[in-house]
């Protein structure tokens, strides 16, 4: 739940809180000092980032209150289904989950696989519909600072792998504070993701400086940089890290081993696991498409996924990059990848699920299409122009020459007409 308006505490009970959202109320992990129940704060992913002082909050709210319920209008409307007007042929699996409430591993893998047009389209819908059930019209929208490109791995489907030509940069500390306070100050951002190949020029020291400075402005930070130890996570945690990014790629092990030379699923595994013991929110996944991955693959990383009970789901296509080991091996379809944000929204009625930049990348519509299909999550990427066509993780990365206002503007006309409440960045 990521509705970044001012919530007001109605109720405190030791570290949590009960904070209202128009009416709705919600559980949140208070995570600031000095708040008492009448204040109002931003959460993120249920932990509060910000006090915001009254008067601003309720002119905040004010603004939003008619956008805010005109939104929810919209959404409802087109996440509506006649559930007993389904077509009977196709999807029996989808009636039986439905009075079941849960899914079977040969049920995933038939809504995976499910190429007809017809029946993708109501399969879409159903998902969308469980969507808004859950989620209401909620969208998070997460900023994305890829601080550094180097990497010391050399996964073989990766484009910034150790052995790949290509420009690399480092930004200073200076430089990823001076990135977060303009996204925060300009365009309110709530939540910073700090992305970077595994590049152990951040020491540990480096690491705990900026995440502390950036927590300082009032965001949630959000770690993606790699298999890096779990000591480290655990300082960066008390540094004010509080949610981390590390997809597990692929559940498959002799996948796994072939495509990311000298390390194990199972290490991987074991990381990620401790990063949500430690108490990090937790966003994982995989990617799709990899060189002799089955449907069955795919099921199961969507079971992994499951399993690792994350607060986002993030995954995506993988797209070929020249130059890498796996430069000729197609990228999957976007038929696909609907079908398994559609899939996932069944197993995970609850969770986010993040509409990426490669499945952005794979056709122009996809996005809008992704959110119909399950999808309630975005980010937008912030890091400077002239370091962001350097982060070339796979060829053809869309929007490498957006500049953050359009990326705002095209992102919440596209929620908009749908519905859905950007909320975590400003009223536009
Ligand atoms: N295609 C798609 N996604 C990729 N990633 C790395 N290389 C590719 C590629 N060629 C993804 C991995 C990694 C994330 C940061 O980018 O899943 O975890």
């Amino acid at each position: 739940m990521c509705y970044a308006i001012p919530a007001k505490i109605v109720k405190i009970d030791d570290n949590t809180a009960i904070v209202d959202y128009f009416g709705e109320e919600k559980k949140i992990l208070l995570d600031l000092e000095n708040v008492k129940i009448g204040d109002y704060i931003y959460a993120q992913g249920g932990i509060s980032v910000r006090k915001i002082q009254e008067d601003e909050a309720e002119e905040i709210l004010k603004i939003w209150q008619e956008t805010f319920f005109e939104l929810k209008k919209t959404d409802e409307a087109l996440a509506k289904i006649d559930q007993n007007n389904l077509p009977k042929n196709a999807l029996h699996v989808l009636q039986n989950i439905n009075l079941r409430k849960t899914i079977k591993k040969d049920e995933i893998t038939t809504l995976l696989d499910l190429n007809l047009t017809e029946e993708r389209k109501v399969l879409y819908e159903v998902a969308n519909n469980v969507r808004q059930k859950e989620h209401g019209n909620a969208s998070c929208v997460h900023g994305i600072i890829e601080f550094s490109n180097y990497c010391q791995n050399g996964c073989s489907y990766c484009g910034l792998n150790n052995q790949q030509k290509v420009t690399r940069y480092r930004m200073s500390a200076d430089e990823i504070v001076a990135t977060a306070q303009h996204a925060v100050d300009e365009y309110e951002f709530k939540a910073l993701v700090l992305q970077s190949g595994e590049d152990y020029f951040y020491d540990d020291a480096k690491l705990i400086e900026i995440v502390k400075r950036v927590r300082a402005l009032g965001v949630l930070v959000f770690l993606s940089i790699g298999s890096r130890s779990k000591e480290l996570y655990e300082k960066l945690y008390d540094a004010g890290a509080r949610a981390a990014l590390l997809r597990f790629e692929t559940s498959n092990s002799e996948i796994f081993k072939q495509l990311r030379p000298g390390t194990t699923l199972d290490d991987r595994l074991d990381l990620i696991k401790s990063l949500t013991k430690m108490g990090y929110i937790l966003a994982t996944g995989f990617m799709l498409g990899l060189p002799d991955e089955t449907t069955e693959d795919l099921a199961n990383n969507i079971l992994l996924t499951h399993a690792l009970q994350p607060e986002m789901y993030s995954f995506g296509p993988f797209i070929p990059t020249k130059g890498t080991a796996l430069e000729s091996h197609q990228s999957s379809s976007i038929e696909k990848v609907l079908n398994t944000i559609a899939a996932c929204r069944f197993v995970a009625p609850s969770g986010n699920i993040l509409l990426t930049t490669a499945m952005e990348t794979l056709s122009p519509t996809s996005k809008r299409d992704a959110l119909l299909a399950g999808a309630n999550s975005m980010m937008i990427n912030l890091t400077p122009l002239s370091y962001r066509k350097l982060y070339n993780i796979y060829d053809n990365r869309a929007g490498i020459d957006k500049s953050i206002e359009k990326s705002i503007q095209e992102t919440t006309e596209l929620l908009y007409s749908l519905g859905r409440a950007p909320t975590d960045i400003g009223l536009n």
